[in-house]
């Protein structure tokens, strides 16, 4: 029996397609400058997201460390969601290597932080204060439900930022799904960005790899902190192969997710004893339910039993669970996936 795995997109293996261009890709040393293959995709990754300049990186987490450490000095203080990846789920990375210190905001279940709370957050310029200096944004917002952020709510963000002296990084691990859902581009969602990160590994199926796109002196000064940080890799055009396949075949078929992840939930949805608790008004690839009071085993045992079925879903809670669609998720495993539920949900 296929093994289904909901629990990431992050688990996505590269396709076919990557595989031959990977086997046949040109490579150089990066750390040179020397990789062709890197070179293109860098290239084609910031004319994507219209900047002068991409940077390719092992992982999100370090694009986006990487972005906060070159906007920031120590002592400067980054503004973000409190449900913002950068906060959960990168190890405090922008705090204990760069002593940027973290403004919290409330993020609204759409995504957002309202705009009233980013301009009460600004600090005045009195040496009691950390200097405010950037703000994050997260688009789509993971722990929101993968919300989409609009371009009218990121152009707003961008205008304020820029109005305060301040910059603005987007933390966009997955743009090119809020790119499909918002009948937009990456390129309109990334314009009032002064930096973006996006991730080739997850919806897009890279096996590794993320880029960090902004303007070439932005770039000049980040190549440094990833040197820095240990991320400067050697003839890694092998993998960017992957990463050029997932920017050309890759990022318009991101909608099947969307569509499977909404018979996904309608199908859950119809069962007793399970609820959504993430419910952003736009979703994309991501489903977070939790069972109800009347069900009597724990997350953990839910999880076990579906492990049983070959079906991984992921833990996000005492009782709740996130799945996500991906590429390698069929309509069959999204039918596979409610019987399943509804097997263990009927027999306790
Ligand atoms: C919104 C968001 N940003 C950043 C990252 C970090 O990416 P990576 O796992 O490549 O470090 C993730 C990973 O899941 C994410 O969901």
């Amino acid at each position: 029996m296929k093994k289904i795995d909901l629990r990431s997109d992050t688990v996505t293996m590269p396709t076919q397609s990557m595989l031959k261009a990977m086997a046949a890709a040109e490579a150089g040393d990066d750390v040179y400058g020397e990789d062709p293959t890197v070179n293109r995709l860098q290239t084609m990754a910031a004319e994507r997201m219209g900047k002068e300049a991409g940077l390719y990186l092992p992982s999100g987490t370090m694009g986006n460390l990487t972005a906060v450490l070159v906007h920031c000095n120590r002592g400067d203080e980054v503004i973000m969601g409190n449900r913002a990846h950068t906060f959960l789920f990168e190890g405090g990375g922008v705090s204990a290597l760069g002593g940027v210190a973290m403004y919290l905001l409330p993020n609204e279940d759409d995504g957002t932080l309202k705009m009233q709370d980013l301009q009460s957050a600004v600090r005045p310029d009195n040496p009691h204060h950390p200097r405010s200096r950037l703000v994050v944004l997260e688009n789509t917002q993971n722990r929101c439900g993968g919300a989409p952020l609009s371009v009218e709510y990121t152009n707003a963000v961008g205008e304020f930022a820029h109005s305060n002296g301040l910059l603005f990084h987007l933390d966009g691990a997955r743009i090119f799904n809020a790119a499909v859902a918002m009948g937009t581009t990456a390129r309109e969602l990334a314009a009032p960005a002064d930096s973006i990160t996006f991730c080739l590994s997850k919806g897009l199926c890279a096996p590794v790899g993320s880029v960090l796109c902004g303007s070439k002196e932005f770039i000049h000064d980040a190549i440094r902190i990833r040197k820095q940080l240990g991320g400067g890799m050697r003839q890694v055009g092998y993998i960017a192969a992957a990463g050029i396949v997932a920017l050309e075949e890759m990022t318009e078929r991101l909608v099947e997710d969307h569509q499977r992840l909404q018979a996904l939930s309608d199908g859950l949805l119809k069962l007793p004893g399970l609820y959504k608790y993430l419910n952003p008004p736009i979703s994309t690839n991501m489903l977070f339910i939790a069972l109800d009071d009347s069900i009597p085993v724990d997350g953990a045992a839910f999880i076990e039993k579906m492990a049983q079925q070959n079906i991984m879903i992921g833990s996000a809670g005492p009782r709740h669970f996130r799945m996500v669609t991906h590429y390698w998720i069929s309509d069959e495993d999204v039918t596979r996936t409610i019987k399943a539920f509804n097997s263990i949900l009927s027999s306790l």
